[in-house]
């Protein structure tokens, strides 16, 4: 780890903003990996997927495709040290492809308007929980009703949604590194260590082998196309890719820090998060009777079981309410994060009221989707889904894979992957491992495998 003068890179003092520490930025970086996505998204299209087939193709999307993705946005944004926008800009001028930075900025914000509705969820659980709601023995139909008539209030949700974005929107407004490093330190290992408790308590549940079943052996009778897609959305939800969060990050990223592995460490930590959030919620669900494919509630249904059965539950029950919050308050500010270092850097709008505009903006695109558990009319806005649920399949399913399917033939081919992967070379005068492959896979695989995938996915759909 190397440790810079604070004089030198204090963003007050600096142009741009600079990561203290290449563990600083590892960990923001996994910060924003690592939140809702990992804990509540992952868990709940899993389960609506089939399980174990969908955790295979997860993973393979996260290899092939995932880790790829990572290193082609981490490489472009340290070297042009640019915004999204800006770094399309700066590598190829007045061409269409800073539209794909444009996107970018589009869909951190509406993925932050219906994430932070969620987000808002997680807050209001842990103060239920810190009042000590899941320490007694609860029935399924207490914990479906503590629920069901919380989401049906929208004076709770509603307020709830302003207070997530006012947070995230303030932390931003304070600049890079002060606002985003000094959190991420000690709250995710303390997560990580929380869901390895959890995860070895959920193992000794009578309904365990069943849930594991489900969980880790897969039924390939059950591929289909939109599966894989989602499987594909799901792994570049969970790494943030595909929407310049990553780019914006590595763009503050001083010129000697080691790339290659970064990158690795923080795929790795990712995925194994999501993997033990799956680890606790299987088993709880098939133990307690409940449905896998129960959809956006899955988690808030089935964790309080697990509080309200676990001994020190009550204990439990809010220190991981409080982390998660805290989990999807670092995603949060990566999602700000991109718009916002768009606006400062391109459109010289100062720091804090760009922040505070971008979350604006995502607070009133968030209301429908805030009210799809309480209004008629966004519970069942189109195509049979809600609000809601509809954001999410435009942003995560078809926006990210869409802008990763851009990026990586600009990279490819505009920007020149042998150029980039010098970039991600920790020594300039050797390749990194798997440099080869890596060229061959974002020159090739991944826009073929994303093109494919997308196509059938928009016709088999519509
Ligand atoms: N990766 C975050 C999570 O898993 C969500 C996110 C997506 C953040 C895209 C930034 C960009 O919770």
């Amino acid at each position: 780890m190397t440790v810079r003068s604070p004089l030198k890179y204090n963003p007050l003092m600096a142009k741009r903003g600079k990561w203290k520490s290449t563990l600083g930025f590892v960990l923001a970086a996994a910060g924003s990996a690592v939140g809702l996505g990992n804990i509540w998204r992952f868990p709940y299209v899993t389960g609506k997927n089939g399980g174990a087939v969908f955790l295979f193709f997860y993973i393979l999307a996260v290899i092939f495709l995932g880790l790829v993705v990572m290193y082609a946005e981490l490489s472009l944004g340290r070297a042009t040290q640019k915004n999204p926008v800006g770094a399309f800009e700066k590598i190829k001028p007045f061409s269409p492809w800073k539209a794909v930075g444009f996107l970018g900025v589009f869909t951190g914000v509406g993925i932050l308007s219906y994430y932070s509705v969620i987000a808002g969820w997680t807050l209001y659980y842990f103060y239920i929980s810190s009042l000590g709601k899941f320490s007694e023995k609860l029935t399924e139909a207490q914990i479906d009703g503590i629920f069901s008539s919380f989401v049906s209030k929208p004076f709770l949700t509603l307020p709830l949604l302003l207070i997530f974005i006012f947070i995230t929107s303030f932390i931003v407004s304070r600049g890079i590194s002060s606002g985003i490093e000094r959190w991420t330190g000690i709250l995710m290992p303390l997560l990580f260590l929380i869901l390895l408790v959890l995860s070895v308590y959920s193992l000794t549940l009578p309904g365990a082998s069943e849930g594991l079943k489900f969980y880790l052996k897969p039924d390939f009778s059950k591929v289909n196309l939109k599966m894989i897609l989602s499987a594909v959305g799901q792994a570049f939800f969970s790494l943030s890719l595909g929407m310049g969060a990553m780019i914006t990050y590595g763009s503050y990223l001083p010129k000697e820090d080691n790339l290659f592995s970064s990158g690795i460490e923080v795929v790795a930590f990712d995925t194994l998060v999501a993997f033990l959030a799956g680890i606790i919620i299987f088993p709880t669900v098939f133990t307690y009777g409940l449905s896998p494919r129960a959809g956006v509630p899955l988690v808030f249904k089935t964790l309080p079981f697990t509080f309200s059965k676990l001994p020190l539950g009550r204990l439990f029950g809010p220190l991981f309410f409080f982390l998660l919050t805290i989990a999807a308050l670092t995603s949060t500010i990566s999602l700000v994060e991109v718009a916002t270092s768009y606006l400062v850097d391109e459109k010289k709008i100062p720091r804090p009221r760009a922040a505070f505009l971008v979350g604006a903006v995502a607070f009133l695109l968030g209301i429908p989707s805030a009210l799809s558990t309480s209004s008629r009319f966004f519970s069942r806005f189109a195509f049979g889904k809600s609000f809601l649920d509809l954001m999410d399949y435009i942003w995560a399913n078809l926006s990210l894979p869409l802008g990763a399917l851009l990026l990586s033939v600009f990279v490819g081919y505009v920007w020149g992957a042998e150029k980039a992967a010098v970039e991600i070379r920790p020594d300039k005068s050797r390749k990194f491992p798997g440099e080869d492959l890596w060229i061959y896979d974002i020159k090739y695989f991944v826009p073929l495998a994303l093109s494919v995938i997308l196509l059938f996915a928009v016709l088999g759909s519509s």
